[in-house]
């Protein structure tokens, strides 16, 4: 593959959010996993456990749990200045439109793996390592997915105080695994508008940090504001 080639991949991926209910083919969630399965990770430890998820009143009740915890996130978001406010998280609640994707997989990860860290890393790193390896793997599979047709959402409610051990008994995770995201994977049935992206060379420091382009205050919150116009 050459890099035009990488770069459409990656510029085609974006995060669906509304899905058709037609069914996804095993092999394409083999397929995702199986590119998952050689993202880079701390110490080489793979931490991954990959929950497939297709039976409709479990995802159901997955969406009934995302949408109970979304409401003190809503009622908090009113707090904020109205033009800092994250966008659908404030009005009256709506089920989160994932519900309807065919195919849910949940990545877990087992910490007893960090034991494959050098000494001084598992001492001074806390979880960074562990969350970096997990975050690759979810990665790749987003990609696999994109590469495969398919549309994609993050979802990452599900590591939230109310989700995750309500689905750590729903889906009998064992206590000592920790949930990280879940990938929610489908045919996309309405297209995401047009993204705002940084200009490169915004983002670009030559040999050292030019902090003449070190943002100030003002500039970062003009800057979320304008995020939040998509
Ligand atoms: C750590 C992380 C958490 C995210 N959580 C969510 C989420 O809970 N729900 C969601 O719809 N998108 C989520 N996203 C997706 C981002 O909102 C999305 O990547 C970003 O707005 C850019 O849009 P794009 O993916 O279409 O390029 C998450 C992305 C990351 C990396």
């Amino acid at each position: 593959m050459d890099y035009e080639a990488f770069l459409r991949l990656v510029k085609t991926r974006r995060s669906i959010r509304s899905f058709k209910p037609d069914p996804v083919p095993d092999a394409y969630v083999d397929q995702i996993i199986e590119a998952a399965r050689f993202a880079p990770s701390g110490a080489n430890s793979q931490p991954w456990e990959f929950i497939v998820i297709k039976d409709k009143e479990t995802k159901e009740k997955i969406a009934a749990l995302v949408t109970e915890q979304g409401e003190p996130g809503r009622k908090l978001e009113v707090a904020r200045e109205e033009d800092l406010r994250f966008p659908g998280t404030h009005g009256p609640a709506r089920e989160p439109g994932f519900k309807s994707a065919p195919v849910f997989i949940l990545l877990c990860g087992d910490p007893r793996t960090k034991e494959a860290y050098p000494l001084f890393t598992t001492l001074t790193r806390g979880d960074s390592h562990f969350i970096s390896g997990l975050a690759s793997a979810f990665l790749y599979m987003t990609l696999a997915a994109t590469a495969l047709g398919l549309g994609s959402q993050w979802v990452s409610a599900t590591g939230g105080p109310l989700v995750k051990p309500l689905l750590k008994q729903l889906l009998d995770i064992p206590h000592g695994l920790e949930i990280y995201d879940m990938l929610v994977i489908g045919y996309t049935a309405s297209q995401p508008a047009g993204r705002f992206v940084r200009e490169r060379a915004e983002m670009i420091h030559h040999e050292r940090f030019d902090k003449a382009r070190y943002r100030n205050d003002k500039e970062m919150r003009d800057y979320i504001v304008r995020l939040r116009k998509g």
